[in-house]
């Protein structure tokens, strides 16, 4: 007879779990013109226009980025100072690919991911690379309108199978799309290359469509090239609250989880969600597909899923519906947002949930959301998961040659005890990488000065500074932390 009594519950991280942080390269290469490389969509985002392209603005933040392309070794060697074991990137297309188009990649682009990889790897970190992070060739964009047009999969296929050849046995983790839900009448320009001022929801949708199918041909390219490779998702996860305890409040919050775990559902389950055709029918939204696409949706699910969080929501059905109104639509994202078309202090209901502290710019600080959404997944689809980006952006001034960066230490701190409780609660998590580990560009304002890092860098929103690199407090408290694999977290 078996007795509970012997089962163990876990009581802190399990050994190997991977410590590191998390960047993509249109965000802080910076070199955007150099070996060959030609512009992405992030190349033409100006600062401070959230989401949208400007082809003539006078300065565009990605083009230097934070220089990375210059100092990966001094830069990765911080990173290994700090004990990290796994590092996760992006790929820029436009290195290997500059316009999307060629039939042989740029021996030149694929030179420098060989230097920048060996370094991690002598340095001892495994590599976890998104493929596809907000950067697809500018020219398949203009000339293809982007992820709307089926013949991005082939291309999309051809960049990574260039990249698994040329990396297996050394990358070994791949996420096949960045937060790859926010096409949807979010960020669909640095997602999916579709013109942000002239699109439908038919249209993103079509995009996801081909995304998903392009997905599930990167998992079977991966596998087979190099069967040792995890291939997995990413989504962007925000755990929702409703306002209040009317029944009514909670059917949103419902609806609005099933418009986020659509993504993973399909990547992980294999097929299209039932409630997916509801949603579907009611929005006139008319997906073109073929058997075949369903198929290799199918067949060739992730092998684990990641999510990147940062904050909660708060959802109610007044607050939709006043705002559906006043815009005259059904289907436009409900949400203030401040890192994205606006910039106030509101949340999901234009009020802030008064149980959680905020940031200055505006997201609320709730690691019990993450918590839940550990929990929340795990139950859902039982597959090993990976915290892909978490962190806090904040205005800092270096003082006397660094920062003293309490606040983000709390931050951390308070995170890294609900993912501690998750796995008490007997999820399966493996990793967690904090965004930004090095000062970067923002990727919804386009500021230097929402900094992520423990490493500041001397650069500001107009493109100004030294690009020094300075350690702030924090970069010494994670080291302590990740050399006790979690258990030490005193000041
Ligand atoms: C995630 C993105 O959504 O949030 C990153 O994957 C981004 O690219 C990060 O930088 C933080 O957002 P922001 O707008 O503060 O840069």
């Amino acid at each position: 007879m078996n007795s509970s009594k012997n089962i163990k519950v876990p009581n802190g991280f399990p050994d190997g779990f991977l410590w590191g942080g998390a960047t993509a390269a249109n965000q802080y290469e910076g070199a955007y013109m150099e070996d060959g490389k030609l512009p992405s969509v992030a190349d033409v985002q100006p600062h401070g226009v959230f989401g949208y392209p400007d082809r003539n603005a006078k300065y565009y933040p990605t083009h230097e980025g934070i220089d990375f392309y210059h100092r990966y070794k001094e830069d990765i060697a911080e990173f290994a100072e700090m004990g990290f074991n796994v590092y996760r990137t992006s790929v820029a297309w436009t290195r290997l690919f500059p316009t999307g188009e060629e039939t042989e990649p740029n021996e030149k682009g694929l030179e420098f991911y060989d230097n920048m990889f060996k370094e991690l790897k002598n340095r001892g970190m495994e590599i976890m690379i998104t493929i596809s992070h907000y950067e697809m060739p500018l020219n398949l964009a203009d000339k293809y309108g982007g992820w709307k047009n089926r013949k991005m999969i082939d291309f999309y296929i051809k960049f990574v199978t260039t990249m698994v050849n040329r990396w297996k046995g050394i990358v070994k983790y791949w996420l096949t799309f960045n937060e790859i839900g926010n096409n949807i009448h979010k960020m669909e320009w640095m997602t999916a290359g579709i013109d942000p001022l002239n699109d439908t929801l038919q249209d993103c949708y079509q995009a996801s469509h081909y995304q998903f199918v392009a997905s599930s041909l990167a998992v079977k390219t991966i596998h087979e090239i190099d069967p040792k490779a995890k291939v997995g998702s990413v989504i962007e996860y925000k755990t929702i609250y409703p306002m209040s305890c009317d029944p009514k409040d909670s059917i949103v919050v419902m609806k609005e989880k099933q418009r986020g775990y659509f993504f993973s559902d399909v990547q992980i389950r294999g097929k299209y969600p039932r409630y997916t055709w509801e949603y579907f029918k009611d929005n006139n939204i008319e997906i073109e597909y073929t058997d075949e696409d369903m198929e290799i949706i199918k067949k060739y699910p992730v092998d684990f899923l990641s999510f990147t969080y940062y904050r909660s929501r708060i959802a109610s059905k007044d607050y939709i519906e006043s705002v559906q109104k006043e815009t005259n639509t059904s289907d436009k994202e409900v949400e203030g947002d401040t890192s994205y078309r606006g910039d106030s202090n509101i949340v999901n209901t234009g009020k802030t949930n008064h149980y959680l502290k905020l940031t200055p710019s505006g997201w609320s600080i709730d690691p019990d959301g993450l918590y839940l959404a550990l929990v929340d997944l795990y139950d859902r689809y039982q597959v090993p998961i990976f915290v892909a980006e978490n962190g806090l952006g904040i205005k800092e001034e270096l003082v006397d040659g660094t920062v003293n960066d309490t606040y983000r230490i709390e931050y951390l701190r308070d995170h890294i005890l609900a993912m501690k409780k998750a796995i008490r609660s007997g999820v399966d998590l493996f990793g967690y990488t904090w965004w930004g580990p090095i000062d970067l560009v923002s990727n919804g304002s386009g500021q230097m000065s929402k900094r992520y890092g423990f490493i500041y860098v001397d650069r500001n929103d107009a493109g100004e500074g030294t690009l020094k690199r300075y350690r702030k407090k924090s970069f010494y408290w994670y080291k302590k932390v990740i050399a006790s694999n979690g258990e030490d977290l005193s000041d």
